[in-house]
C-alpha cells in the first residue's frame, strides 16, 4: 500500500496511547522525549487512568482528543491493541506507530494480520509493530524511547534492530555524525524498507541512508525502490543473516525470512547498494556521506607524514580499483619550495616526520587549487612536530581559503590528542578516522558510490528505449 509518508514525519499532532505515569515505563518516557525534543506540534497523552502526564492533561481514548491527532504511538500490551486501533480509526488517525511485542515475532501471525486489515480498513498505515519508535530531526521529532539527546544532520537510519538502532543513537552523538532520521521497522508489517527509501529520497533534509536489515518480504519492492534510491544517493546496507546462524537469528528476532546470503549480495550490487559487515564500518561511510556524495574523478593525492601510514592507504585504495598515479609536475614543483630535500613528492607524497601544522596547510591547500587533484586523503601520525588539534585546524583552514569544493578525507593516528582532533574535524563536516585504513576504505566507498551511480545511470538510459518499445 503505497502512499506518502510525510504526515508521519511532518505531523501536526502526535498522541501517545498508553503514556504512563510511571516513569520508567516505555509510554512515558516516550512521550517524554517528544516534548523535550522540542516538537512544535500537537501532543495528547492517552491513557484512561490519568488525569495528567507530565503536565499534559491526559485524555481517555483518541476519539476524545480535541482536534485530530496524525500519529498515535501504541504502547499499550499486545492484547489491547486491536482495540486502540478501532479507536484510532474513529479519531481519524493516518499512522500507527506500534511500539508492542507480541506479533509476528512470538508466532503470533493472525493477531499481526488482523491489525494491518482492521488499520488498512480505517485508512492508516503501521510502522511496526516491535518497534523503539521514530525520530526526525527537521521536525525536532523523538517518538522513541531511546536516547533523548539526537544530533541533527543528513543521514538517515532504518533499523529492523530495536536494540541496535537505540546504540546508534548514542553511538552518533558521540561520534559527531547527525541524523535525519533514525526510524525502527521491527516487524515491518506494513511500512516496510522500500515506503521509506521512497521518501527519503525525496527529502531534502536526508542525503544518505543507512538501513540495517535483516530481512525484507516484498523483494521486488525493495529492488525498485532501493536501485531508484542510490541513482539519487548512497545506501549503505548492513545485511544481518549472512550465514545459517545468523538467518535463524533473525527469524526467532524480528520474525524475518532472511534468504540466502549469496542472493543478498546479488541483490544489493543490482540495486547499488554499498554493503558493509559490521556497525564501525556503517558509521565510517555514514560520516564520509554526510559530507560528500560525489567526486569529480580518480585522481586522488595521498598527502601524509608517516611513510607506513601512505603504504597502508594506498594498499586498501589499490585493493578497492584506486590506483594512486604521479602527483601533477606543477604541484610538485610547489611542495619543492617547502618541504625538506629528502621528502618524498610521489604519491603518497610524504611530508617527513618533521611535518609541521604550516606544512600540511600549505601541501593540502596547493592539491585543493589543483585542477588535476580530484580528492585528497590527510594522514597524520602523531608527533610533537605537528600538534593533532592544530594541524585539524590547519586542515580546516586549508579548506576555508580555497573555493575549489574537492572531497577530503582524514585519518589522524595517535591518542588521546589525535582523538580530539578527530572529533574535531567531524563536527566541522570533514570526514575523519582514527586510522589510515578507514579513512582510505571511506574514501573508497565514495568512488565506488560514484561508480555505482553512474552504472546505474547508464542502465536507466539503455532501459529507456527498451520501455519506449513497449509501450508502443
Ligand atoms: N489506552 C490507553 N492507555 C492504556 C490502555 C489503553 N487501551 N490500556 C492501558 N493503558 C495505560 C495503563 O494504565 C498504563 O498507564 P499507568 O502506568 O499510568 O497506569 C499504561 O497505559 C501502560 O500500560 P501497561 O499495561 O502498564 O503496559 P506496560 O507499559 O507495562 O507495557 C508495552 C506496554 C511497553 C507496550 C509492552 O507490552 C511491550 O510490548 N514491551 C516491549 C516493547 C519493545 O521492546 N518493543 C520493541 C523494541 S524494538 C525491537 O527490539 C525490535
Amino acid at each position: 500500500m503505497p502512499g506518502t509518508l510525510e504526515k508521519l514525519f511532518r505531523p501536526s499532532s502526535i498522541a501517545v496511547v498508553g503514556a504512563s505515569r510511571n516513569p520508567s515505563k516505555i509510554g512515558h518516557l516516550v512521550l517524554r522525549n517528544i516534548l523535550s525534543g522540542g516538537f512544535e506540534g500537537r501532543v495528547y497523552p492517552v491513557n484512561p487512568s490519568a488525569e495528567q502526564v507530565l503536565g499534559l492533561r491526559s485524555y481517555p481514548s483518541l476519539s476524545s482528543t480535541p482536534g485530530g491527532v496524525d500519529v498515535a504511538v501504541v504502547c499499550v500490551p499486545a492484547i489491547t491493541v486491536l482495540d486502540v486501533v478501532e479507536d484510532a480509526g474513529e479519531a481519524g488517525v493516518e499512522f500507527l506507530v506500534v511500539l508492542s511485542s507480541g506479533f509476528k515475532e512470538v508466532g503470533n501471525m493472525d493477531l499481526e494480520r488482523e491489525l494491518v486489515v482492521r488499520a488498512r480498513k480505517h485508512g492508516m498505515r503501521v510502522l511496526g509493530p516491535n518497534v523503539f519508535g521514530y525520530v526526525y530531526t527537521p521536525s525536532k521529532l523523538n517518538a522513541s524511547f531511546g536516547p533523548s539527546e539526537v544530533l541533527p544532520g543528513k543521514v538517515a537510519f532504518i533499523t529492523q534492530s530495536g536494540a541496535l538502532g537505540i546504540a546508534l543513537m548514542g553511538y552518533s552523538v558521540v561520534e559527531g555524525v547527525g541524523v535525519s532520521s533514525v526510524v525502527s521497522v521491527g516487524n515491518k508489517a506494513d511500512i516496510d524498507d522500500a515506503d521509506l527509501l521512497e521518501f527519503f529520497e525525496e527529502d531534502q533534509s536526508t542525503s544518505a541512508v543507512l538501513a540495517y536489515i535483516e530481512g525484507v518480504e516484498n523483494g521486488r519492492r525493495f529492488v525498485e525502490a532501493a536501485s531508484s534510491f542510490s541513482a539519487r544517493k548512497p545506501l549503505i546496507v548492513l545485511k544481518a543473516g549472512r550465514t545459517e546462524a545468523g538467518a535463524r537469528a533473525a527469524a526467532s528476532h524480528t520474525g524475518s525470512l532472511s534468504s540466502g546470503p549469496a542472493l543478498w549480495e546479488g541483490v544489493l550490487k543490482q540495486v547499488g547498494a554499498l554493503q558493509v559487515k559490521d556497525v564501525e564500518a556503517a558509521f565510517d561511510y555514514a560520516r564520509l556521506f554526510s559530507a560528500y556524495s560525489s567526486v569529480a574523478g580518480l585522481s586522488t593525492l595521498v598527502l601524509t607524514n608517516g611513510g607506513g601510514a601512505g603504504v597502508q592507504a594506498a594498499d586498501i585504495l589499490a585493493e578497492n580499483g584506486i590506483y594512486l598515479g604521479e602527483p601533477p609536475r606543477d604541484y610538485v614543483e610547489k611542495l619543492r619550495t617547502f618541504l625538506p630535500s629528502f621528502a618524498s613528492t610521489r604519491n603518497p607524497v610524504d611530508l617527513t616526520g618533521g611535518a609541521t601544522e604550516e606544512l600540511y596547510y600549505l601541501a593540502l591547500k596547493h592539491a585543493l587549487d589543483h585542477p588535476e587533484v580530484d580528492s585528497v586523503l590527510v594522514l597524520y601520525c602523531e608527533t610533537k612536530v605537528a600538534d593533532p588539534l592544530q594541524t585539524a585546524e590547519a586542515i580546516l583552514r586549508a579548506l576555508e581559503d580555497s573555493e575549489a569544493e574537492k572531497p577530503v578525507v582524514a585519518g589522524l593516528l595517535g591518542g588521546e590528542g589525535s582523538r580530539r582532533a578527530v572529533k574535531r574535524l567531524a563536527e566541522r563536516g570533514v570526514p575523519a578516522y582514527p586510522t589510515p585504513e578507514r579513512a582510505a576504505r571511506a574514501l573508497a566507498a565514495l568512488h565506488r558510490y560514484a561508480w555505482l551511480r553512474s552504472m546505474l545511470e547508464k542502465r536507466r538510459v539503455q532501459a529507456q528505449p527498451q520501455l519506449a518499445l513497449l509501450h508502443e
